[in-house]
């Protein structure tokens, strides 16, 4: 596995690719790799003949009081697992290659960005697609894959890249879970033990109100309320718990495909997850 730290040698080792007709699968990271990022690796190596990962702790997604300076860095260890997984570059550029002085361009898709978990972190979806763009850019990939874990996330980079004409194939990857059923996170590393045990009841709150959607319940803001509430007792902070159409409209009564998301604090950690349903 190559890695490479700056622009101009990217550019040559992927010009040399694409002189001999090889396609790119691209896998952007911020780093600390756990086996939901390998996953999207390996999904990437069927999609084409190289695969690049990035990893960037992108400055611009990180609100002022959030956990830039905090987020775990563990480049050893990430470069260990590519390798294994059979990445064929690894770009790790630093802040400056990425927002070069005076950097003064960004890129926002309104709307998506503003709800859910756009309310609670302003600028946070502004941040996201301008990095995804700029590394597309730096890339220039055939196919990119993110993990529904982060499905805004998926929604906005999805929509970024059909209003911008961006010739990338986007490919989701269903979320990997721990044994308990905990969303694989780079945050998890905030929670004690206790507290690990616990979040498990994040994705059985989802699964819950998935079961009440497949029984027939329409009242969408009880079924909200009351897995909101149930999270509440049981020691989360929740930011919000949101049954929504998969574009993440409001759903309407006669809807048959949901996605269930939501986002709570438990101890230092925010967590997030989501489900879809379809009836
Ligand atoms: P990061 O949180 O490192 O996640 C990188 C990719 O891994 C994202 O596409 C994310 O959805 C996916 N991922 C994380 N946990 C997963 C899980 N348990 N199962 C499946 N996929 C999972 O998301 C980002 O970085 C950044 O916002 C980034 C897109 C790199 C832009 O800076």
């Amino acid at each position: 596995m190559q890695i490479i730290k700056s622009i101009p040698p990217l550019r040559e080792t992927l010009k040399n690719w694409r002189a001999k007709g090889e396609t790119v699968a691209f896998v952007p990271t911020m780093g600390n790799l756990h086996a939901g990022h390998t996953r999207l690796v390996e999904r990437a190596k069927s999609e084409a003949d190289k695969v690049v990962a990035s990893i960037f702790v992108n400055p611009a997604q990180f609100s002022a009081g959030e956990d830039f300076g905090a987020y775990p860095r563990t480049p050893d260890e990430d470069i260990e697992k590519l390798r294994e997984t059979g990445a064929d570059l690894l770009f790790m550029p630093d802040a400056q290659a990425v927002y070069p002085a005076g950097a003064a361009t960004f890129v926002e898709v309104p709307g998506l960005s503003e709800i859910l978990c756009g309310a609670s972190r302003p600028g946070h979806f502004r941040g996201v697609a301008t990095v995804v763009c700029k590394l597309f850019n730096l890339v220039q990939p055939d196919v990119a894959l993110f993990g529904e874990k982060d499905f805004q996330q998926l929604a906005v980079v999805r929509r970024m890249v059909a209003d911008l004409n961006l010739a990338v194939r986007v490919v989701g990857v269903p979320t990997v879970r721990e044994p308990g059923g905990l969303a694989m996170s780079s945050r998890n590393g905030y929670l004690s033990e206790a507290e690990k045990q616990l979040a498990a009841l994040l994705y059985q709150s989802l699964l819950a109100a998935q079961a009440a959607l497949e029984a027939g319940g329409r009242d969408y803001r009880a079924i909200e309320a009351a897995q909101a509430e149930g999270l509440r007792g049981a020691g989360f902070r929740p930011d919000y718990f949101a049954i929504r159409g998969l574009d993440l409209a409001e759903p309407g009564a006669d809807e048959t495909a949901w996605v269930i998301l939501a986002a709570a604090w438990l101890g230092r950690a925010r967590l997030i997850d989501n489900v879809q349903v379809r009836v």
